[in-house]
């Protein structure tokens, strides 16, 4: 597990991410939500808030939690909910709540052996009687590399994935006005099957896998999977 792997990248996340759908993919979040009756949200992995934000605008009472107490700082400008800096897959915050949502890759930083398996676990005993559980991965299969801009911010990237480890490895770096920031980092890359048969083993009756923050069912080749979860 990569604990401080966006230090230095906090302050710039944002704006890396300026152009993702974030608006679009609490539409989704929304209209599940909607669907299941959930007034209360922990976010797992919240990073600067974004989502956690846009839900609060729609009205759900939401908190966070992230490893990194750099992305949470610029998390508190955002929210109204609380954050806390815990590690998703050891933690404990005597409360439970309607949903559990783990976006954008969050869940492919658990690299180490049992890791997804305990963090199931933990988000398990933070859910109500019939809360739902959703889980946003990254899903590639190959190498690469391109370089891209964000006004002054340009970012050069590679990326290699061991389909044996199923382990993807990156290396950015960031060029910002002359400073140069490298994000070196691993994501595990799991597949709908590992995913479904953790949350039937940690105890959730009803699940499904989905694409592109819609209700497409996931295939192979989708570039995220959803994977949703639903406990009795
Ligand atoms: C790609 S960012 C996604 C942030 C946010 N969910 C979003 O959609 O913008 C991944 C986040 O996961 C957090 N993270 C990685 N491993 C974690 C762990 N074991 N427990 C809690 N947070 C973790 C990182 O600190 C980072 O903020």
């Amino acid at each position: 597990m990569q604990k401080h792997g966006y230090r230095d990248l906090a302050k710039i996340y944002d704006l890396i991410n300026q152009k993702k759908d974030y608006a679009g993919e609490v539409d989704f979040l929304k209209a599940l939500f909607e669907k299941y009756n959930v007034e209360t949200v922990l976010d797992a992995g919240c990073g600067t808030g974004t989502h956690m934000k846009l839900l609060e605008d729609y009205g759900f009472r939401c908190e966070g939690i992230d490893i990194n107490k750099e992305m949470l700082d610029i998390a508190k400008e955002k929210v109204k909910g609380s954050l806390t800096q815990a590690d998703m897959t050891d933690f404990n915050l005597k409360k439970k709540y309607d949903a559990i949502i783990c976006m954008f890759a969050a869940f492919n930083h658990l690299t180490e052996p049992d890791s997804a398996t305990k963090a199931i676990k933990c988000f398990e005993k933070h859910l109500n009687p019939g809360g739902i559980l959703l889980i946003d991965l990254h899903n590639p299969k190959g190498n690469g590399k391109k370089i891209d801009t964000f006004g002054k911010i340009q970012r050069q990237m590679k990326w290699d994935y061991n389909i044996k480890t199923q382990i993807e490895t990156s290396s950015v770096i960031f060029n910002v006005d002359g400073k140069k920031i490298e994000d070196d980092h691993m994501m595990k890359i799991y597949s709908v099957e590992e995913i479904l048969d953790m949350f039937e083993k940690a105890g959730f009756s009803k699940s499904t896998a989905y694409e592109g923050y819609g209700f497409n069912p996931a295939k192979p080749t989708s570039k995220n999977l959803e994977i949703f979860a639903k406990l009795n």
